[in-house]
């Protein structure tokens, strides 16, 4: 179906969201100057907003995935468990590193990949989150870089899915009420 037919309205353009990822890449680049960067990426909704954002940064970093699930397939889980589904590639000992999130919901996957990563000794650590759901969260969570705070509504695009699908607009979009019944159950976000 065209994904048009899902949208209750378009929360965030391509144009703002162009333009607030190009702010927090001047932001990122001032505050790691003269620092060896590194950007993990969480996967799979993060992809979009690391490769914008890496080309935003003006300063030499480095990229590495991780892929955790914190949700079952079908059913949706809210009981915070966490798993970690792929680890990174790099030894991530006395580097700068940042983690590229593209939401933070209930702040259990970001807690866990907190704690994960800061007992492997980096010589920092810090988040860059694109959206924000203030209201759901369940865990504190402190977000270093955020672009944008929204509402507690269902949202798809720019790395978000709404059953897999649709990650790849460049636009954030709710989720018409309507059809809340077709993927209430297999997503949270
Ligand atoms: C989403 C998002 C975060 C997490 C946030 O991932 O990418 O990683 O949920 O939720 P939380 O704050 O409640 O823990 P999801 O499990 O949907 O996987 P995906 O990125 O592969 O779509």
């Amino acid at each position: 179906m065209d994904w048009q037919e899902y949208v209750d309205e378009i929360l965030i353009s391509p144009e703002a969201l162009q333009s607030r990822i190009t702010d927090l890449g001047t932001r990122i680049s001032h505050d790691y100057a003269g620092k060896d960067l590194l950007l993990i990426c969480v996967l799979k909704g993060g992809v979009m907003f690391l490769t914008d954002l890496m080309r935003k940064i003006t300063i030499p970093h480095g990229i590495d995935f991780m892929a955790i699930s914190s949700y079952g397939t079908g059913v949706r889980q809210s009981d915070g468990i966490v798993r970690i589904l792929m680890d990174l590639s790099t030894d991530i000992r006395n580097r700068n590193v940042l983690i590229v999130e593209d939401i933070i919901d209930t702040g259990h996957t970001l807690d866990y990949i907190l704690r994960l990563l800061k007992a492997r000794d980096p010589a920092s650590l810090r988040v860059c989150c694109l959206l924000d759901k203030p209201s759901r969260r369940q865990v504190p969570i402190a977000v270093d870089y955020l672009g944008f705070s929204i509402p507690d509504k269902y949202v798809f695009g720019y790395g978000l899915d709404l059953d897999e699908f649709y990650r790849e607009l460049p636009l954030i979009a709710t989720l018409r009420p309507d059809r809340y019944n077709q993927f209430i159950g297999q997503d949270k976000t």
